[in-house]
């Protein structure tokens, strides 16, 4: 496929009936995921319209299928009741308008009476002169909405908003409109970049979803990086959240040592007279290497579910699984809770039924070895104290605790990944979500987590320290993916 030409969706189903072979090659992959969704082939990066419709979660996801470095952005589409079997769909967008030619981008869906509304950010760039940087100038950023009755079939594209409707301040970089609905008004947040390079969220209103009027712009007393992607406003147990991924912040301390961001605030927002505070604690949302643009959203049974992207834009560590034709994955379904002030991510439960045998151990002055060599597993570690500890969690690869600092380190299994870190009080507990080339670590009941890709191949779990406690491993069976 040329890289900036539209792709229709008889080019895409031609090319798919011509690529049998490719999707053999990655297929026979051994870092294929076994409980993790995956482009069959090619590149995925964000997570898209997430929404449960009469029953069935629907995971759209930008998807590159044809090489695996995410040249022309498509919605790929998975379904699921159950988020043990999936479905896997052909994509329902393709960059097939003038008004998305160049990238089907990130955008949420919205169900209300029988219908799913869906927001998107329509990429188109001009090649009519050679000095365009593509910041400034020299793109188009369209809000794109269109609805679907099933989340299969979807209507006819219309523009919302292009750049000429945004503040006059704004760079060309405007994108990923997602909704909030407050006392039967709908809030769109976008992520922005303005002209002075300073990230923000612009935020617009509606009372029908079809005609919009901006509202306000969202964002730090003092500059927080240049550009906030993937907005995602919510309410969570009382409390007014923001997740957006801002890009160019420094690290501090411990704290912002990816190349972007994905960070958690809290606001406290006046609507009927528009004046909002920020909470100035600004926290990452994961502490590992690969985690990114997150949306949520509110399933039927009033649960607010997180999904994040696991892999990040821009960073100079590598996949090894771009060699088989395919690259990264999103993160396990989380259910999210507001507790003390704080953020607590834990996996949905019905991953539960993905655990099969089961071995415990016990540890005191802290030697449980060989607990196992696998390297698919859920481990989940209880500390009755804990002054230090060291648990390999495959070989080469170990979390430390020591004082007061919990570090996970990729040791030579993290193509270019090294350490992550994070100021720790205490260590109560650990989950570990261990799959064939992926880690997801739950700390203290989810207050902390690192998502991170890993590639050493050989198994090897132990812990060892002035530690005392229990440990839990159970066997994973994988998803349950049918191609339709
Ligand atoms: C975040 C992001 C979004 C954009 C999409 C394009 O990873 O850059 O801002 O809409 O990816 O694929």
């Amino acid at each position: 496929m040329k890289k900036y030409e539209k792709v229709f969706k008889a080019d895409y189903e031609k090319w798919y009936r011509e690529n049998q072979a490719y999707r053999e090659q990655a297929a026979a992959d051994p870092d294929r995921l076994r409980f993790h969704l995956m482009p069959e082939t090619g590149w995925l990066n964000d997570p898209n319209g997430l929404c449960q419709f009469q029953g069935e979660y629907h995971i759209y996801y930008q998807f590159t299928p044809f090489e695996p470095t995410g040249e022309l952005k498509l919605w790929g589409h998975y379904t699921t009741r159950d988020f043990i079997h999936y479905e896997g769909w052909e994509p329902v967008l393709f960059p097939d308008s003038d008004l998305d030619a160049h990238g089907v981008y990130s955008g949420s869906a919205f169900a209300e009476d029988g219908r799913i509304h869906y927001f998107y950010t329509g990429n188109v760039k001009y090649f009519d002169r050679e000095d365009y940087d593509y910041i400034m100038t020299g793109r188009g950023s369209n809000t794109i909405h269109c609805e679907s009755e099933d989340g299969f079939h979807f209507s006819e594209k219309e523009l919302v908003m292009s750049n000429q409707d945004y503040p006059a301040d704004m760079s060309c970089h405007i994108r990923d409109p997602k909704i909030y609905k407050r006392n039967g008004i709908y809030y769109m947040v976008l992520g922005a970049r303005d002209k002075d390079s300073r990230g923000e969220v612009l935020v617009y209103c509606s009372e029908d979803l079809k005609s919009w009027s901006y509202f306000n712009r969202i964002t730090t007393k003092e500059p927080f990086g240049y550009m906030w992607e993937c907005p995602d406003l919510f309410m969570l147990d009382g409390q007014l959240c923001l997740i957006c991924c801002p890009q160019g912040v420094k690290p501090q301390g411990l704290e912002f040592h990816n190349v972007h961001q994905c960070t958690v605030m809290k606001l406290d927002y006046d609507f009927e007279k528009n004046e909002y505070t920020l909470d100035p604690e600004i926290r990452m949302a994961d502490r590992g290497f690969d985690f990114y643009a997150p949306q949520t959203f509110e399933d039927e049974k009033g649960r607010r579910i997180l999904i994040g992207w696991m892999g990040i834009p821009d960073a100079d560590y590598t996949n090894p699984t771009v060699e088989a034709g395919w690259q990264h994955a999103l993160t396990l379904p989380r259910e999210l809770h507001m507790k003390n002030g704080r953020l607590y991510q834990t996996p949905v439960a019905e991953l539960l039924e993905l655990r099969g045998e089961k071995r415990s151990f016990a540890f005191e002055n802290g030697r449980a070895e060989a607990m196992g060599c696998e390297l698919v597993y859920e481990a989940e570690a209880d500390f009755q104290e804990c002054r230090q500890m060291r648990m390999t969690l495959r070989k080469g690869v170990s979390l430390n605790y020591e004082e007061g600092i919990l570090t996970l380190d990729l040791g030579d299994c993290g193509s270019g990944r090294t350490t992550r870190q994070v100021k720790l009080e205490e260590l109560k507990n650990l989950r570990i979500f261990s799959d064939t080339s992926s880690l997801e670590i739950f700390v203290n009941d989810g207050a902390e987590v690192f998502t991170t890709r890993v590639y050493g191949r050989e198994g090897e779990l132990e812990i060892l320290g002035e530690c005392k406690g229990t440990v839990d491993v159970y066997e994973m069976k994988g998803f349950v993916v049918e191609r339709k």
